[in-house]
């Protein structure tokens, strides 16, 4: 049992809209001053205040039989649902990094052979062991920084043996750490260098290969692609998407990252998101608002290329679109564990409130996974999945940036 909780906040909303957090329904956090968790063999069975706590006759029985953690006045939120990382890779890219800051863009780098394609030596060559290693580390860093669930991608092999090796080595590291994963095929990462000009027969590769065996060995939830600029095309995106349909796999895509992606001929596949937006049509967004697909930000990755612009938060939640915030975890783009630092930046640069950074956080980036019904508010039925932070007020989470100052997460019930 979590007690003497200064601010706990539940995402609990009942505004009987079913679906994810949109609008001004984005902000309400549920918070109950004075909070009591209970959990029970990994589920949340109570909340409440501590004056109902105290009166409640089963709670008074069993009392002593009751592991109870002092949160001091601290602040209890739903443990963050990390929805879109990418932790299968071998090396920093530290070249790139310098090159950039010389001036040459993302792209410049990729078109000239470094971004993804030179992440990918490391992973194809490296024991399916060392790659278990990695994302178990990267786990238990993002734990440590109050995310409970993750969405893991592969991506950096781009064959079909290291993409099965980097979805088994997620499958692997997740069985070590007690949150949960979500596997997602990214094999469409980016064309590799051995197809260059004939990314027809890689696209086939794709959607005979990677994704039959995928589905067949139950390695992944999600097929993503990169559908942009230097990657792969709306049309090829359509097939590959086809193509997980036909294996029961729901699909997600990167889009509008680097230049727009038009978004419609995609919608019949019902993704369960798009993630980065940064160019997103007005069009687009008025048949967002009509869907459960949820737009996933990564603001890290803005932060982390230099650039000043930002995905258009302000105009997509104003809009009535799902709004999500990630940390696009990986090598290239945006090197951090840190939903808080994600949601600081959602805050300073993309203007949304702390409140509506949380929920974008928890409960919408478990509507990205469609894992709502078991994750991202704290309620009875739940996992219990909930992180603690030393701060007073709940503001104080993106507030204090670049310092992690979650003190206990608790995940599946497990304190780590
Ligand atoms: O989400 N956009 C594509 N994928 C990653 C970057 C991957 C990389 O550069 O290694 C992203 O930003
Ligand atoms: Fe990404």
């Amino acid at each position: 049992m979590l007690a003497n909780i200064g601010q706990l906040l539940t995402l609990q909303f009942s505004s009987g809209k079913p679906g994810p957090r949109r609008g001004p329904d984005l902000k309400e956090l549920g918070i109950i001053e004075d909070g009591v968790v209970l959990c029970l063999g990994g589920k949340i069975v109570s909340v409440g205040t501590t004056e109902d706590a105290l009166r409640d006759p089963w709670l008074k029985r069993n009392r002593k039989k009751i592991t109870e953690i002092d949160c001091a006045g601290k602040v209890v939120l739903p443990g963050f649902v990390d929805s879109h990382t990418h932790p299968v890779f071998i090396s920093p890219r530290l070249v790139d990094f310098e090159e950039r800051i010389k001036g040459t863009s993302y792209e410049e780098i990729a078109a000239a052979g470094g971004g993804i394609r030179s992440s990918m030596e490391g992973v194809r060559r490296a024991g399916k062991r060392v790659l278990v290693e990695r994302v178990l580390a990267v786990l238990r860093d993002m734990a440590a920084h109050g995310t409970t669930t993750v969405e893991a991608k592969s991506g950096y092999g781009l064959t079909v043996e290291s993409e099965m090796k980097s979805l088994e080595a997620i499958r692997e590291a997740a069985s070590q750490w007690p949150g949960t994963v979500i596997p997602t095929l990214l094999g469409a990462h980016v064309v590799p260098k051995e197809f260059q000009g004939r990314s027809q027969k890689y696209v086939e590769i794709v959607c005979k290969e990677m994704i039959p065996q995928a589905a067949k060995r139950k390695l992944a939830r999600f097929v993503d692609v990169f559908c942009d600029q230097g990657a792969f095309t709306a049309a090829e995106t359509e097939q590959i998407f086809e193509a997980a349909g036909q294996h029961s796999l729901s699909v997600r895509a990167h889009v509008g990252q680097l230049s727009e992606t038009v978004l419609r001929p995609l919608l019949r596949f019902n993704p369960a998101s798009f993630d980065h937006m940064d160019h997103v049509n007005e069009d687009d967004i008025a048949e967002l608002a009509r869907r459960n697909t949820v737009a996933t930000l990564v603001p890290g990755a803005n932060y982390f290329l230099g650039l000043k612009e930002y995905p258009p938060a302000r105009k997509l939640i104003d809009a009535g679109v799902a709004v999500a915030l990630a940390t696009d975890y990986n090598p290239g783009t945006s090197p951090t564990v840190s939903m808080p630092m994600a949601m600081s930046l959602a805050c300073t640069h993309m203007k949304m409130s702390p409140a509506e950074a949380i929920a974008a956080a928890t409960i919408n980036g478990a509507w990205a996974l469609r894992i709502a019904e078991r994750k991202g508010t704290i309620e009875p039925g739940k996992d219990a999945d909930l992180s603690v932070f030393a701060v007073d007020d709940y503001r104080e989470i993106p507030y204090w940036f670049g310092a992690n100052r979650c003190s206990m997460t608790v995940v599946n019930g497990v304190v780590v």
